[in-house]
């Protein structure tokens, strides 16, 4: 990757004069209409405990949200108290002054670590955002040169999040297998010791918000995905089209991007969980053998360097 230009400190230094590098022409003009009368679907996790009395209405609402959006609101999860430390500790991290978070900085060949992602080449468009990326699983790779040691209560506020969103993740795995009409340990096997990666995202504020993007369109490669954001500040836009190829096409991976605030700085947290690194990437055997393989199945490792080579499109992996 290329070393690029941290972009909070950027947007301080002169915050009227956006580097051409920058400048989208696509974002005024795009056709993605931003259209507020679409209600996103909102799961609520306490019917979705077996035995509870709406149980399969919930299930059935879950099913119709990944096929038709891939995209879902999550409630009463359980998770709240877990998801304000860390929005606390996340905050304080950005805040600290440049040398400091660069203690965390990425190394070349690593994808772990505060800077910018996907920069694959020297003349691409560039996001306007900061990240830390950290792979806080499997526990017995986790690099902690790329945890933050200010806030002290980083690393422990991190892990009790990430087991949070670790349980969530297999719960609504085993609940989307049932859904799929698939033994739900075929699923779930693939994400035992999977792999958790946390983008914690910090995109400036810009008076040229609608010439810039947070984060370029794309749909996420990871098996599921939680994300929250942490302040105020809305900025991330969903479309509905993307295919999720575990699900042999038959649920979306939707795609999303996000923009940038006038005023304000916006933060949020990607938590993307894939399976584990031996599992092979390709359509649940169960659905394969009911309605014919849509995708090719690949190593782990091969799914993830056409990803990271394709510069977060995976569209080229798609279709057989
Ligand atoms: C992401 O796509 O990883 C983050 C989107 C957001 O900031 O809301
Ligand atoms: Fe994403």
């Amino acid at each position: 990757s290329f070393p690029v230009e941290n972009v909070q400190a950027l947007a301080s230094k002169n915050p009227e004069d956006i580097p051409l590098r920058y400048i989208r022409p696509e974002v005024e003009s795009d056709e993605i209409l931003v259209d507020g009368s679409l209600q996103v679907p909102a799961i609520n996790m306490n019917n979705l405990v077996i035995g509870q009395v709406g149980y399969d209405e919930e299930l059935a609402k879950l099913h119709r949200a990944c096929k038709e959006w891939g995209f879902f609101q999550l409630i009463n999860h359980g998770a709240s108290e877990a998801i304000e430390h860390m929005k606390v500790v996340t905050e304080e991290f950005f805040k600290l002054p440049l040398e400091e978070k660069m203690a965390c900085a990425q190394v070349p060949n690593d994808i772990e670590g505060y800077g910018q992602a996907f920069v694959v080449s020297e003349d691409q468009k560039l996001d306007w955002g900061d990240m830390l990326f950290i792979l806080p699983l499997p526990a017995s790779r986790r690099n902690m040169r790329f945890w933050p040691q200010n806030p002290a209560s980083f690393k422990s506020t991190l892990e009790e999040y990430s087991s949070n969103l670790l349980s969530i993740s297999m719960s609504l795995l085993g609940l989307m297998a049932e859904n799929l009409g698939v033994n739900p340990e075929e699923l779930t096997s693939k994400f035992e010791d999977c792999i958790q990666g946390m983008r914690m995202n910090y995109y400036p504020p810009c008076v040229h918000a609608d010439k810039v993007m947070g984060i370029t369109p794309h749909s996420d490669a990871s098996g599921l995905t939680l994300l929250i954001q942490i302040n105020e500040v809305e900025g991330l836009q969903i479309r509905k089209d993307r295919k999720w190829i575990i699900s042999n096409g038959e649920y979306s991976s939707i795609e999303h991007r996000a923009v940038v605030n006038v005023e304000k700085e916006r933060l949020s947290i990607a938590a993307f969980h894939s399976p584990n690194v031996e599992a092979n990437i390709g359509p649940l055997p169960d659905l394969a053998e009911k309605e014919g393989a849509k995708y090719k199945t690949i190593s782990h490792e091969d799914f993830m360097k056409l990803f990271i080579m394709s510069n977060g499109e995976y569209s080229s992996i798609e279709h057989r």
